[in-house]
């Protein structure tokens, strides 16, 4: 606006009034009336979008209460591979869903293929949210009644982990705990946490197993170690039930097909294995070579 009326000004003073200026009066009232529908046209519409989401706060949402014999669960990052996967078989298992994600990696997709499949009021909502927002996330524990969270919601390339590790201990370590705060507020008493298992590091002895010393060696996994450490110090002296899931390379998808993995291109150098097997797959990449179970390159 400033800038317009800016232009505005700058043309009336540098260009003196003379009888040819007609030839420019007539359009330029038209388009100012033009101008002024389009004004009248948007507050219109603004009007009515104020008022639709002031008469949907006053409504209280199905997932604002409890309700006997339902449980509600949180799902962070349930746009992404293993949230949306999740939240499709709490769905099944008619647990009511919330799942909450801001879209940096996920799929909205996702989010549709799950609301066409429950469709039913009161089965899923979705929350377009940053977990990295305190007064987000206290909004959501505030707005709905969780029986529990499953906190998926994370950036996960160790290689991207390596170029920015901040970005990591920011979105991970101190995401999970703002999470973890949120539930201790709102007596939320069960979370389910995916971890990974590069908090194992380059262990000595093989096959991990849960004894295995976490050792981890790049960003990704000690984020995510501390995060671990973070929950696991809490549920001592409280009556929280937790559990980690440290899972390794996940891959696969929904046997019906709905869903999947669709990793980023733009992340496809950060290795992750199932990429370097789409991009083979897919011919977009000559081969794929894995050596010692471990390593694994374009051939
Ligand atoms: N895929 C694997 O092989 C694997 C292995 C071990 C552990 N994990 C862990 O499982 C979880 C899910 O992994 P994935 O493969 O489904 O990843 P993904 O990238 O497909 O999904 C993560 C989701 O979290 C969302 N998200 C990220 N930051 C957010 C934020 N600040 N606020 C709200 N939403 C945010 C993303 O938009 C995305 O939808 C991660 O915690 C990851 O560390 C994955």
């Amino acid at each position: 606006m400033t800038s317009l009326s800016g232009v505005r000004s700058h043309r009336k003073t540098s260009r003196p009034l003379s009888p040819g200026d007609m030839d420019y009066i007539e359009p330029k009232t038209k388009s100012n009336l033009m101008g002024k529908l389009v004004l009248l046209a948007s507050l219109i519409i603004l009007t009515f979008i104020v008022i639709n989401k002031a008469s949907s706060f006053t409504s209280p949402s199905v997932f604002s209460r409890r309700e006997e014999g339902v449980t509600h669960v949180l799902v962070t990052g349930g746009a992404g591979y293993i949230g949306s996967h999740a939240a499709l078989r709490l769905l099944k298992d008619n647990y009511r869903v919330t799942i909450v994600d801001n879209l940096s990696r996920g799929n909205l997709g996702a989010v549709k293929v799950l609301q066409r499949l429950f469709p039913q009021t009161g089965r899923l909502q979705f929350i377009y949210a940053d977990l990295g927002d305190p007064a987000a996330v206290e909004k959501i524990f505030s707005e709905n009644a969780f029986d529990a969270v499953m906190h998926f919601a994370a950036v996960a390339y160790v290689g991207e982990s390596t170029l920015y590790p901040l970005k990591y201990y920011h979105n991970i370590t101190s995401n999970t705990l703002g999470v973890l705060e949120a539930m201790t507020r709102h007596k939320v008493k069960k979370l389910i946490y995916s971890s990974t298992c590069a908090t194992y590091g380059e262990p000595e002895k093989m096959p991990i197993t849960e004894d295995t010393p976490q050792v981890p060696i790049n960003p990704y996994g000690k984020a995510k170690k501390m995060a671990e450490d973070m929950i696991l110090d809490f549920s001592k002296n409280s009556d929280m039930a937790v559990m980690i899931l440290r899972y390794f390379n996940v891959i696969g998808s929904d046997p019906g097909g709905r869903l999947g993995e669709a990793p980023r291109p733009e992340l496809r150098e950060q290795g992750r294995i199932s990429g370097a097997c789409f991009d083979a797959a897919r011919g977009f990449i000559p081969g794929l070579q894995v050596r010692n179970n471990m390593w694994f390159h374009y051939a």
